[in-house]
């Protein structure tokens, strides 16, 4: 059967295997969430919303003649890649994962790490701090709890509701950032304290650099586990694993 891709996407990552797909004449959707408002032009087809759970992923991969799977999911999207892995298992249809490794703290980088969403809040039940939090739009509630500090947002949109807390600043805006840039952006909010999930990759490094530069603690949100899949970490491994027959990890 012709190789026949759904790319779980909403990622950088996702977008270029997708450029890679489309040029080598491979036939492939990039599959998005829709959180996004305007998500990124595709060279592939593409479609928008969820599944409906691993039921409805396991209709979809049947109904379109599905031959591979490759999530290129952002790290903390556990729940989408746990449905892909259960889908992919029950209608024997080979999946990938395209990932980054995590960032490591290095000489410099004054981490706290905390398990989760919920960690990173109860880690926040401290003095009032004027805090950049990089947690994306769909958390900003959970900090609800914690309305003494001034957050710094940055988001690929404006919230649809004001957050939950008096004192903030909104910065919309996608990246890719430069460690200069956020910097400058860290000295002029006067940041004391930084919120990040460890999402590794370039396109979100800036802030974790300019963190060190300034001496500033972050505290870091590490991934969610996600079960056991074959696992690659360019677009050039995924291509050669989408070239061979079998399904191989990388
Ligand atoms: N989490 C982050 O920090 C983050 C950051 C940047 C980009 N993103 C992107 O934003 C999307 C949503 O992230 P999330 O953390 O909300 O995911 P999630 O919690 O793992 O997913 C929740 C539900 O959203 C749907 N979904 C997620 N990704 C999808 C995709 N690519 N195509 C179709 N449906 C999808 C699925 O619904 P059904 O069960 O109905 O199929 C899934 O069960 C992901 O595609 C991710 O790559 C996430």
């Amino acid at each position: 059967m012709a190789t026949n891709l759904l790319i779980l996407g909403g990622t950088t990552e996702a977008t270029a295997l997708g450029a890679a797909v489309a040029s080598a004449g491979l036939s492939g959707t990039v599959s998005f969430a829709g959180r996004v408002e305007r998500p990124k032009r595709q060279p592939l087809p593409q479609r928008v919303g969820g599944f409906g759970g691993v039921e409805g992923l396991r209709t979809y991969l049947r109904d379109n003649d599905i031959t591979h799977v490759v999530d290129a999911t952002h790290p903390f999207a556990a729940q989408m890649s746990s449905n892909a892995v259960r889908a992919c298992a029950a209608e024997n249809v080979p999946l990938i994962a395209l990932t980054r490794a995590p960032w490591r703290a290095q000489a410099g980088d004054n981490w706290t790490h905390v398990p989760d969403i919920a960690d990173a809040v109860a880690a926040l039940d401290r003095t009032a701090a004027r805090v950049m939090l990089a947690v994306g739009r769909m958390h900003l509630d959970d900090f609800a709890p914690n309305p003494q500090h001034f957050y710094l947002l940055r988001l690929v949109d404006a919230p649809s509701t004001p957050p939950a807390f008096p004192e903030h600043h909104v910065l919309v805006s996608r990246g890719p950032f430069t460690a200069q840039d956020d910097l400058a952006l860290m000295r002029d909010h006067r940041i004391d304290l930084v919120v990040s999930k460890n999402a590794g990759g370039t396109g979100a490094y800036a802030k974790v650099e300019a963190a060190r530069a300034l001496g500033l603690p972050v505290i870091m949100i590490d991934r969610p586990t996600i079960a056991d899949r074959a696992t690659a970490f360019s677009v050039d491994d995924v291509m050669a694993w989408l070239s061979h027959d079998e399904n191989r990890g990388v």
